[in-house]
């Protein structure tokens, strides 16, 4: 990962719980463009890499983040939340695994600080005339980012916990059965991508139809292939046991292979690789059933449901 020194040029309070911090370039070069849904990731003092959706304006030059203090989280976030304008710190390229794909409409949810790269969508959908509709949900209006910026729009629906249950989020009203031509976009957290993912199948859509991107911790690994197993490396022949509770990346690396790997949460793409023998157990949550079927695997989040599992690494 190739990494551009940024500094903070202004940081505001979205809610007490959101910071939204712009960043803009240090030495006289542009940052990238990039498009909406895209991310750039975020390295943190303590080595920590953290992802966040690109959600300001694009033509302003500067790269707006919002980030939510997370007590829980293992330090991204605090990190972030300390910093000041003036404070520097080093980011990558923006990339896109969440992009607006071709399609009659465009269907939104999100979910508490997912909303942050659907900000991004909502904004190009506009400047396109396209057909979309937002539903954005929130446990309360004063917990919820960017609410001013959209409150306007009469294609955007807030759902708040604390309000009249009739104005909560229905999926039975609000996302309906399929409709030829349409394209879901779902971000948030684990419970609320769960129950619209599951929801969304519930109702008959096909998986083509949803486009997701997941906010949180990696997923706790349990059942059948939570157990230890064997690497294989192709190129070379070595193999290194996986232990019940350490990811394939996290063996690698402390055995000075020099693998890719971004956010450690199987959620970015930075760490596939090609399995070329074994049963994998996909753990993450960025490659398509396609990919999958091509044999692409994540270092930081699979597991194996085979003992052993060949990769394309060497
Ligand atoms: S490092 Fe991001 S998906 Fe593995």
């Amino acid at each position: 990962m190739t990494w551009t020194e940024a500094a903070v040029v202004s940081r505001s309070a979205a809610t007490p719980d959101i910071a939204v911090i712009d960043l803009a370039p240090v030495a006289g070069a542009a940052f990238p463009a990039y498009t909406a849904g895209a991310h750039i990731d975020v390295l943190i003092d303590s080595g920590l890499v953290r992802q966040y959706s690109l959600c300001g304006p694009p033509e302003r030059g500067t790269y707006r983040v919002a980030v939510l203090n997370e007590p829980a989280s293992r330090g991204g976030s605090r990190a972030m939340h300390a910093l000041k304008v003036g404070d520097r710190l080093r980011i990558s390229a923006p990339r896109n695994r969440f992009p607006l794909v071709r399609a009659r409409r465009h269907l939104l949810f999100a979910g508490g600080i997912g909303i942050t790269p659907l900000l991004a969508m909502v904004r190009r959908l506009r400047h396109e005339r396209a057909e979309y509709t937002l539903h954005y949900c929130a446990r309360g209006r004063g917990r919820a980012a960017f609410v001013a910026d959209l409150a306007d729009d009469p294609r955007v629906t807030f759902h708040f916990d604390d309000e009249d249950p009739g104005q909560l989020l229905d999926l039975a009203r609000d996302l309906g059965g399929p409709r030829p031509g349409t394209a879901v976009y779902i971000c948030g957290p684990d419970g609320f991508m769960d129950h619209l993912l599951g929801g969304a199948e519930t109702l008959g859509w096909p998986k083509e139809a949803l486009h997701k991107e997941r906010f949180g911790d990696p997923p706790v690994v349990t059942g059948s292939s939570a157990g230890a197993f064997t690497v294989r490396l192709a190129a070379t022949g070595a193999e290194y046991l996986i232990p019940e509770g350490r990811s394939v990346l996290e063996v690698l690396l402390e055995n000075g292979v020099d693998a890719p790997f971004s956010c450690q949460q199987g959620i970015c793409g930075t760490c596939v690789v090609r399995v070329l023998a074994g049963d994998p157990d996909h753990r993450d949550d960025v490659l398509t059933d396609e990919e999958r079927a091509d044999g692409l695997f994540t270092i930081c989040s699979s597991r194996a449901f085979s003992p052993v599992l060949e990769l394309d690494l060497t």
